[in-house]
């Protein structure tokens, strides 16, 4: 089985001789399935070339951070973004050192600092070197900060000495890099997911709609796969790739969507991120409106309220765990608490969609979760990937409390 199937690893090389495993490093990245784009620091073009790295990973090699010609190609910002992880091996300790500063003074630093993507770091070093206070400190600050530490292994080195700090093989990096995608925290839970708008037909060619991109429920979804989750996803109308590992359940209208839900059910937990017409016409036109000249410059439409989708499966005997998305402009914490009793929830996201950088078809999200005791647990501002692995840890930690 290939455990890395489709996902994109950069492979930071730092300047240190464990440099020479990188080449096999790729080999066995691209053996379990991984695109894989090297990107290399000054330091580490001294121990191996970007010409070997590119015809092992098939890719060209990134260097420099002001290079027009590459920004053009693929700019750091877009790198940063199509990582699902960055992997640096080896990890200097000046390299360890830069990072837990925070440092931005070339590529490999840079995208540290842009990505949302896990980052993990194989040290590479003499003994005493990783034995010294200030490397171990580093180490555990960047542990801290959620970077994950690949090794070092104990042996022999290329400096004479023995001890701790050798990187480790390229065989056993490829399969830790694997390990990072399957956290089985969710191992066997049902996750529903709604996601994206719906649309409601007025004629044949006219719908009722709203601004829902999808991505919000999308990054839900691939967050709770990753996570061991078995993920069903019913979207409305979006142009998004179905994430790995997920079950998708295509619709258009409302009234769709919650026979799609429904028949979805059993499952454990629910996750209403669609934004669902709350009216749709009361009758659908056969055939396109015209223009009609005795009812001057208006048009009636008559409206009808749709099921609440939500509301409907956290009322059944056999409700799941059932988390809501109140999308709000005003008197945010307030709509949203009351949404999340009305419909009976046990958790609700609430969603300033006021600003236009968080909220609709924005890269980015910011939002409070709300408990029926009316705690209110903040998430401040980052992409919709990273919140919504943040999201799916919290509701995995308050769906053991509930099951408890
Ligand atoms: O898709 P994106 O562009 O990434 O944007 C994400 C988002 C802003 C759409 C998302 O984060 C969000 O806030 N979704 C909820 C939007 C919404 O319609 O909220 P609401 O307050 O109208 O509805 C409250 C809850 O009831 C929601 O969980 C909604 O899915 C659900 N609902 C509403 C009406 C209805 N008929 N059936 C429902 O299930």
């Amino acid at each position: 089985m290939q455990r890395l199937y489709r996902k994109r690893v950069i492979l930071g090389v730092g300047g240190g001789i464990a440099a020479y495993k990188s080449a096999e490093l790729v080999r066995r990245l691209r053996d379990q399935g991984a695109d894989v784009r090297v990107v290399m620091t000054k330091g580490g073009r001294e121990f191996i070339t970007p010409l070997t790295l590119q015809a092992l990973s098939g890719n060209p090699v990134h260097l420099d951070l002001l290079d027009p010609a590459a920004e053009a190609a693929m700019g750091h910002i877009e790198l940063a973004r199509w990582a699902d992880l960055v992997l640096i091996a080896p990890a200097t300790a000046d390299l360890m050192a830069r990072l837990v500063q925070g440092v931005a003074d070339d590529l490999l630093t840079t995208l540290v600092l842009a990505t949302d993507a896990p980052v993990a770091v194989a040290p590479a070093m003499n003994q005493a070197m990783w034995g010294d206070a200030a490397t171990q400190a580093n180490a555990i600050a960047l542990q801290k900060r959620g970077i994950r530490l690949f090794g070092p292994a104990a042996g022999s080195q290329a400096c004479g000495d023995v001890g701790m700090g050798r990187m480790l093989e390229a065989e056993e990096l490829a399969q830790r890099a694997a390990d990072c995608f399957e956290s089985r925290a969710l191992d066997g839970v049902r996750m529903l997911i709604t996601a994206g708008p719906t649309q409601e037909n007025i004629d044949p060619v006219r719908y009722i709609t709203n601004h829902s991109s999808g991505k919000m429920g999308f990054a839900l979804a691939e967050a709770a796969a990753e996570a061991g989750a078995q993920v069903t996803l019913v979207t409305g109308p979006v142009h998004l790739p179905t994430p790995d590992r997920v079950n998708r359940i295509d619709v258009v209208s409302a009234r769709d969507m919650l026979a799609a839900c429904e028949a979805s059910m059993p499952c454990d937990v629910l996750i209403a991120s669609a934004a669902v017409a709350d009216y749709r016409p009361e009758v659908i036109a056969p055939h396109k409106l015209k223009k009609d000249p005795t009812s001057g410059d208006g048009l009636l439409l008559q409206l009808v309220r749709n099921p609440d989708i939500l509301a409907t499966l956290a009322q059944r005997p056999d409700r799941p765990f059932s988390v809501g998305f109140a999308a709000e402009t005003e008197n945010l914490i307030e709509y949203a608490a009351r949404k999340l009793q009305s419909k009976n929830l046990d958790l609700i996201v609430a969603n300033d969609v006021a600003n236009p950088n968080i909220g609709f078809n924005s890269e980015d999200n910011a939002c409070s979760v709300i408990d029926r005791e009316l705690h209110e647990t903040r998430f401040p501002q980052t992409s919709k990937a990273k919140i919504a692995r943040q999201l799916i840890d919290f509701i995995r930690e308050r769906l053991t409390r509930h099951q408890d």
